[in-house]
């Protein structure tokens, strides 16, 4: 993945919300404040451009294009995306409501669920760690009035350790637990580096602590996709240097988490039914989520 410009999958990821939110086929599923949010950050990044985007992406014809190019690519990762939020959205709540009260998200990108429930839990301190090149335009758009229990971290996950040192401001305490979040991200790095990021997060975490992450389901062929994702993907993606290198078949996750304690898995089925509006969409398979505890 390059770092020296903000990512192209995390810029993909916050206009497919704010396009969610506008469009009556996905009603319900994106809310307005994280519609908001997200387009807050794609303005910071694209101050510099006379067309706005997010005009564009407001207009009923944007909306039947991206439809189509959706078909065209991996049919259905629109909602997977909003469905995934949702459910890293109520474990994320679940760990606060039980008094976890730090909240980790590596690769971060352009996602409002930390500084969203920032506002509604007042004695949590959150922490982002991302790219800076990503990074600046999202504590840009930010400001300085999530500071004082927020904390943007630059940093390039596959060099540098995870540890308190890395997360010292706004006292990071590795006696407390704490619940990590990686989304979208760890299908991008080799797997050494995702077992050594393993590792060092449970170095970092407390008993009780939890780590939710998203990964690639290994297919039986070997490769490393979404299962209806086309050529034309696997071209955009060679072409942004945001390849996936890491995918695990499910029932070897227990073996790869450890010390991590695999509680649960979502797949597909589990994101559906996080959405009552139908059953018979189109919802993007191959990615899934690990919710893991250190015991
Ligand atoms: C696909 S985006 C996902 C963004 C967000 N988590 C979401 O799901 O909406 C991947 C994010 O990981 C970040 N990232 C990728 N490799 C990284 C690395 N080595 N160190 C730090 N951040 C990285 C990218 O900058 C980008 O923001």
């Amino acid at each position: 993945m390059k770092n020296e410009q903000a990512s192209s999958t995390a810029l993909l990821i916050a206009t497919s919300l704010v396009l969610m939110h506008s469009d009556p086929e996905y009603a319900g599923l994106v809310s307005a404040k994280t519609a908001d949010l997200s387009a807050s950050f794609i303005e910071a990044r694209w101050s510099q451009s006379p067309r706005s985007l997010l005009n564009l992406v407001r207009r009923r014809w944007f909306q039947r294009a991206a439809s189509l190019i959706e078909r065209l690519t991996i049919p259905g990762i629109l909602r997977h995306y909003a469905l995934r939020k949702r459910c890293l959205a109520q474990l994320t709540r679940e760990a606060l409501e039980n008094d976890i009260e730090q909240i980790v998200v590596l690769g971060a990108g352009f996602d409002p669920l930390a500084l969203e429930l920032h506002d509604e839990f007042r004695r949590a301190q959150f922490w982002e760690i991302d790219h800076p090149a990503t990074q600046q335009y999202k504590s840009r758009a930010a400001g300085n009035i999530y500071m004082r229990r927020f904390h943007f971290v630059a940093a390039d996950l596959t060099d540098d350790q995870i540890d308190a040192n890395l997360l010292a401001s706004g006292g990071f305490d590795s006696n407390q637990r704490t619940f990590w979040i990686a989304e979208g991200l760890l299908m991008y790095f080799p797997e050494t580096a995702v077992s050594n990021l393993l590792s060092s997060v449970a170095a970092t975490s407390a008993r009780g602590s939890r780590f939710v992450f998203t990964f690639m389901e290994r297919q039986p062929d070997g490769r490393i996709r979404f299962q209806r994702q086309t050529r034309l993907v696997d071209w955009w993606l060679r072409q942004r240097r945001e390849l996936f290198a890491w995918g695990i078949e499910r029932g070897h996750m227990a073996e790869f988490v450890r010390p991590w304690k695999v509680v649960r898995i979502f797949d597909e089925v589990d994101l559906r039914a996080l959405d009552l509006s139908s059953n018979d969409f189109p919802l993007a398979a191959g990615e899934l989520i690990c919710l893991a505890e250190i015991s």
